[in-house]
């Protein structure tokens, strides 16, 4: 049996033994990423490096990354799909390429020094060529070498074996690696192809030579990259011999407190055994993007969205289990015990945790009484209906005035003997959503990390921006947050209160003045020690290369940032403060453009 700490200690041991700088893994929360609310993989916060930006820490970096993806939220129950997990991540930024990621990569799994894993039991795919790009034939060629029969490779289309983090940004081929998961040796000609259910996906290494500027232009990048991707839970579930991520011990002690709370004994019932997994899930999930450095609320938009939305589900599918009162601290408290070790985040804002969890739990349980009091009320006219279907306006007026959820309505109209009108309710919500979808829309547009020059000019007027407010309203203005698209910069801070009109006035002046200077942005690299000690500004809470980047603005500004900049700030125009307004207790926001 190897335990998740063991897995990773192992993978970083490995990587080290082939030159590689263990880096840390980064926040949940993408500082300067406007277009996602999550970092969504291991190389998400290696973008910028990526597409050539020099990495402080050298060409060859591993580390474990905790990720969240949200895309099939409503697939999570089943064996395998899970919002929040940990990739253990190693690149090559323009080092080494094919031959050396799939040896190393092999020798790790197989090895008997490393994971020891049978290599009977593996197979691969491979990209199969298509009008953007040829067949993979020289990773086909490295598999072979390394001793993989001919018939445990299957050539697969972009669908499978193109890997791109959003619509632009780095991507390029990739080649997967699959353990089988079936009764004994899987048999001759089996691979993902032909088997596809018997084989699980473990390891993924992405060739990424490419950029996606948008959808037709695909450009080379200056190097060539290799991102690879191991799914920790997975790896962990095929190395103990288990056939799902919830059998793990990641999982296990957390559905052990669910039973505690539920008095339900996990595999006694298939559709209560699916509301145990959607629990332990969410609450893993919700309390690491609460325990997050950056951590996130529940709230009504963007990812504070996200956070209820895990949260209000775990608690409607507790209510399946038959739990009527609240139960989320119990379950998140192990979740902070089991992983406070390799994110000691959790360890320092567990008390943060607790409390949002309490506090969204009981606003909750107040929603679903409220709603089914309304219900109680709407009951007897809707008794009066001969055809027993009650209105998908009506439902829908539960939903958006009350919070209700359309699953509480339909049950409880059928405890009562009738049917929701659900094409109504859902023409409605669709209504509903397309509205909040074009509030939403600014988070997606531009791509992955989007590095058009008009963000750079922002990214750097953010820096002006910061030491600006530290000069008027004093140093205890620290970031609190940034989200830059290319049409404005956002900048949350720490500040007790309003900025008054004339502070605002001033901050832009300032801004403004130091642009006129034209000043040249210079970077260097440096311990983070030295940074600190030449005065640099780093974010309170963020984890730091103990190498770092520095960005400096002639005499102005010195930051700790991952860039990129643009090389002199005359060309940035005219910075105009559109607003200042509260963001949360003790923050500030401030919205800004150049004109
Ligand atoms: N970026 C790839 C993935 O997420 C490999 O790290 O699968």
């Amino acid at each position: 049996m190897i335990t998740p700490d063991e897995l990773r200690s192992k993978y970083l041991d490995f990587f080290r033994t082939k030159d590689h700088a263990v880096i840390s893994g980064k926040s949940l929360i993408p500082e300067n990423d406007p277009t996602v609310l999550f970092t969504t993989a291991g190389m998400h916060p290696l973008v910028p490096y990526l597409l050539g930006e020099p990495h402080p820490a050298g060409k060859r970096l591993v580390d474990y990354q905790k990720c969240v993806r949200t895309g099939d939220i409503d697939e999570v129950g089943d064996p395998a799909h899970l919002t929040c997990f940990e990739m253990l991540g190693n690149w090559s930024l323009g080092d080494y390429f094919k031959k050396e990621s799939i040896a190393y990569s092999w020798e790790f799994l197989t090895s008997k020094d490393w994971l020891a894993l049978d290599p009977r039991k593996l197979s691969v795919t491979v990209f199969k060529g298509d009008q953007n790009a040829p067949r993979d034939d020289e990773s086909a060629f490295h598999w072979k070498s390394t001793g993989v029969p001919e018939d445990r490779i299957a050539y697969l289309p972009a669908s499978d074996n193109w890997w791109a983090a959003g619509p632009s940004g780095p991507c390029g081929p990739d080649t997967e690696i699959f353990y089988w998961v079936a009764e004994g040796m899987p048999p001759a000609g089996s691979n993902k192809e032909t088997d596809p259910a018997n084989w699980m996906e473990i390891w993924n290494n992405v060739f990424m030579q490419f950029n996606r500027i948008d959808e037709k232009t695909l450009v080379k990048l200056p190097a060539q990259n290799v991102d690879t991707g191991m799914g920790l839970e997975r790896t962990i579930t095929v190395l103990n011999g288990k056939t799902s991520v919830y059998q793990t011990e990641i999982f296990q002690p957390i559905i052990a407190a669910i039973e505690f709370v539920s008095h339900y004994a996990y595999g006694s019932d298939q559709a209560k055994d699916t509301s145990v997994r959607i629990i332990a899930d969410h609450i893993r999930a919700a309390t690491f993007i609460i325990g997050d450095p950056k951590g996130v609320s529940p709230s009504n938009v963007g990812a504070g969205y996200v956070v209820r939305r895990l949260l209000r589900r775990a608690v409607r599918h507790g209510r399946k289990l038959g739990i009527e009162g609240s139960f989320l601290s119990g379950p998140a408290m192990i979740v902070i015990e089991r992983f406070g070790g390799a994110y000691p985040e959790l360890v320092e804002n567990r008390e943060r945790v607790l409390t949002e969890l309490a506090r969204e739990e009981a606003q909750f349980l107040e929603t679903l009484q409220k709603g089914e009091h309304e219900f109680e009320k709407m009951l007897p006219n809707l008794l009066r209906n001969p055809q027993k279907i009650m209105s998908g306006r009506l439902a829908f007026k539960l939903y958006d005035t009350y919070g209700f959820p359309i699953e509480l309505t339909d049950e409880l109209a059928g405890e009562n003997g009738m049917t929701v009108n659900r094409a109504e309710f859902d023409e409605a919500f669709k209504k509903h959503q397309e509205l909040s979808r074009a509030g939403a829309g600014e988070t997606f547009k531009g791509g992955l990390a989007d590095h058009s020059e008009q963000t750079t000019r922002y990214h750097t007027a953010t820096h002006l921006l910061h030491k600006a407010l530290r000069m008027v309203l004093g140093d205890h203005v620290a970031q609190k947050g940034s989200n830059i698209t290319t049409e404005r910069l956002r900048f949350d801070f720490s500040h007790h209160s309003a900025m008054t009109a004339e502070e605002v006035a001033r901050v832009q002046a300032i801004v403004n003045e130091q642009i006129a200077r034209d000043l040249e942005v210079t970077m260097d690299v440096m311990p983070l020690e030295d940074a600190k000690a030449a005065g640099a500004m780093a974010l309170f809470g963020e984890k730091y290369e103990s190498v770092v980047k520095v960005y400096t603005i002639g005499d102005f500004s010195k930051e700790v940032c991952g860039g990129p900049h643009v090389d002199r700030i005359g060309s940035l125009g005219k910075f105009v403060i559109q607003k200042e307004q509260s963001s949360s207790a003790g923050v500030r926001r401030i919205r800004a453009v150049l004109e």
